[in-house]
C-alpha cells in the first residue's frame, strides 16, 4: 500500500497555477509543446479534410470508386457486345460464368424481388421457378421480356433502367431459376414448357469466333 500523501503539502520544485477555487489549488503542468502542436495540426487537417472531401462530393473516395466501376462496366459491356450478336450462345456463356451470374443475382435482388420475390416464386409478377411461361423460357425469350418489359401488364422495360450488360446478366440469372419450383410459389400462369437445353457454347469460346447462327 502506498503511504497517503498530505494534500496540503506542496511537492518541492513544482509550480502552482495562480487560481484558487475555494482553497483548491492546481499544479501547473502544461501539455508538452510537441503534443499541443500535434493537436492543432490534426485539428486544422480535419477542417481541411472535411471541406476537401465532403463539401465537394465528387472528390470523395466513393465517387472515385463509382467512376472507376462505371468505366469498367462500360468497357465490359462493350466487350460483351463485341463477342458477337446477342443470342442464345452469348446468354448461355453468361449462364456458365459464375461472376456474371453473381452480378445477375445482385441485379435481381435490387430490382426484381419486389414483384417476383427473392426466391423467384412470384408476387405481382409471375412465378419464375415453375414450368409455366407467358412469354417463353429460352434464354433469348427471357432476355427479350426483361429488356422490353410487358407493356400494360406491369412488367417494366428494363432496357430503360439497366445497362445493356446488366439486362443480359439478369436474364441469364432468371434462366437459372427455371425449374426450381420453390415452395409457396405463385400458381402457374401461361403455357407449360420444358426447359430448353443450353446451346453448345464451347465452339464459340474455343474459336473465339463471334457467336453466329
Ligand atoms: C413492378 C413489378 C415488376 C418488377 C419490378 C419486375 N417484374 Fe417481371 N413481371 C411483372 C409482371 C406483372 C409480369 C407478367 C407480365 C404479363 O402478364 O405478361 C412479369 C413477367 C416477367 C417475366 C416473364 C415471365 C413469363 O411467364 O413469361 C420475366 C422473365 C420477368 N418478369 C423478369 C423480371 C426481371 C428479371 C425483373 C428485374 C430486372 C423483373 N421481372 C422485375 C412484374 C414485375
Amino acid at each position: 500500500m502506498s503511504t497517503p500523501v498530505d494534500p496540503t503539502t506542496l511537492i518541492p520544485g513544482e509550480k502552482l497555477t495562480d487560481h484558487d477555487y475555494d482553497g483548491i489549488r492546481e499544479y501547473d503542468n502544461p501539455m508538452p509543446r510537441w503534443w499541443v502542436w500535434t493537436f492543432w495540426a490534426t485539428f486544422y487537417f480535419a477542417c481541411f479534410y472535411v471541406l476537401f472531401f465532403h463539401v465537394r462530393k465528387d472528390r470523395s473516395e466513393v465517387a472515385a470508386y463509382n467512376r472507376e466501376m462505371q468505366a469498367y462496366y462500360e468497357q465490359q459491356t462493350e466487350e460483351l457486345l463485341k463477342m458477337g450478336q446477342i443470342d442464345e450462345v452469348l446468354l448461355a456463356t453468361l449462364y456458365q460464368t459464375p461472376s456474371a451470374m453473381k452480378e445477375g443475382a445482385d441485379i435481381f435482388n435490387k430490382n426484381c424481388v419486389s414483384c417476383h420475390e427473392p426466391n423467384g416464386g412470384g408476387k405481382i409478377g409471375p412465378n419464375l421457378t415453375d414450368d409455366h411461361w407467358l412469354h417463353g423460357n429460352t434464354l433469348m425469350q427471357l432476355y427479350a421480356t426483361v429488356r422490353d418489359g410487358v407493356n400494360g401488364k406491369g412488367m417494366p422495360q428494363w432496357s430503360k433502367k439497366l445497362r445493356p450488360d446488366e439486362v443480359l446478366k439478369v436474364a441469364a440469372f432468371v434462366g437459372s431459376l427455371r425449374g426450381k419450383n420453390v415452395d409457396g410459389g405463385k400458381a402457374p400462369e401461361g403455357k407449360p414448357l420444358p426447359i430448353p437445353p443450353l446451346p453448345d457454347t464451347r465452339k464459340a469460346t474455343k474459336d473465339a469466333a463471334p457467336a453466329s447462327k
